[in-house]
């Protein structure tokens, strides 16, 4: 992947987190100056990626299990549209900005994210055509694959979905419709081997992404949304590019600074100035 290679030219070493990770397929080909962890929520997954010698570990992309200021790059790759309610995707993009390094080309900090999600707009001959933002879209599985452990699996991940998408979203603001909707859905056909599970997705449409972005974060580089005013900003980003790939819409930002932390340094330096004057001003 571009991305990845960009991010090993760009910095001697670097450490990336690919939140969302599934089975590990990015964090397989990363450079070898670039160290990567991955999370996901799905025991399965992070079995299979630790299976194959690659670090992760479960967790949920909406309370990312990491500091901030943590990674030199972030990705997040198919995830957001599997993310049901309005506030909670503005959440996950909040926690990617979050646990990333700011840019600092002094220390060789490139502080890069790239987000891609599923399109709602699609090339002529993709076998997804979508009418609107909210779908289910089917997955067929051959029977063989659905033991009783494969229904305990699922029951288990179900809920940790569940828990996951009603978890509470203090930033929820807007006057979306947040009631989260359960990720699954089933049909069996009795005629057909095979189950026929329906996922559901929120899909794209251009500019969504970017949207977000101004909802959570002072783009720089964007006239400011007069409909994004209404939740407080913490972080400064820029986008470096928005593009279309393979039915889906990408955007990679740049995490420049922290607006809340700016803001506090200077109110601790205008305090010490303060308390400096007034001492000056006592001895005079
Ligand atoms: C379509 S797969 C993409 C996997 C990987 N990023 C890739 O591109 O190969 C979506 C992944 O997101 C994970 N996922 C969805 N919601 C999540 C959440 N809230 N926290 C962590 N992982 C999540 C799913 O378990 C699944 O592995």
């Amino acid at each position: 992947m571009k991305f990845l290679q960009s991010v090993g030219n760009e910095m001697p070493s670097a450490i990336i987190a690919d939140i969302g990770c599934g089975n590990g397929k990015y964090l397989k080909v990363l450079p070898q100056n670039v160290y990567g962890i991955g999370i996901d929520f799905s025991e399965n997954l992070i079995d299979i990626v630790q299976r194959r010698k690659l670090e992760g570990l479960v967790g949920d992309a909406l309370v990312a299990p990491f500091g901030d200021d943590s990674f030199d790059a972030v990705i997040s790759i198919a995830v957001l549209h599997h993310i049901s309610t309005q506030c909670r995707r503005l959440e996950a993009i909040k926690e990617l900005i979050r646990i990333c390094k700011s840019y600092d080309p002094q220390s060789n900090v490139c502080g890069r994210i790239l987000i891609c999600a599923w399109a709602l707009e699609q090339e002529d001959d993709s076998k997804h055509q979508f009418d609107k933002e909210d779908v289910f879209v089917p997955w067929a599985l051959d029977k063989k694959y659905v033991t009783p452990q494969f229904w305990e699996k699922l029951n288990q991940n179900e809920n940790e979905n569940i828990n996951s998408q009603t978890k509470e979203c203090p930033s929820d603001q807007s006057n979306n419709n947040n009631t989260a909707l359960p990720s699954m859905a089933l049909i069996e056909d009795p005629l057909k081997n095979v189950i026929t599970f329906q996922r559901y997705c929120h899909v794209y449409r251009k500019g969504e992404l970017e949207h977000l972005l101004q909802t959570v974060a002072h783009v720089v580089n964007f006239p400011s949304d007069p409909n994004s005013h209404k939740l407080p900003k913490q972080f400064r980003v820029e986008v470096l590019r928005s593009f279309f790939n393979k039915g889906n819409w990408c955007v990679e930002i740049r995490k420049l600074d922290v607006i809340k932390k700016k803001k506090k340094k200077a109110q601790i330096l205008k305090k010490i100035f303060d308390s400096k004057f007034l001492a000056i001003k006592h001895k005079c």
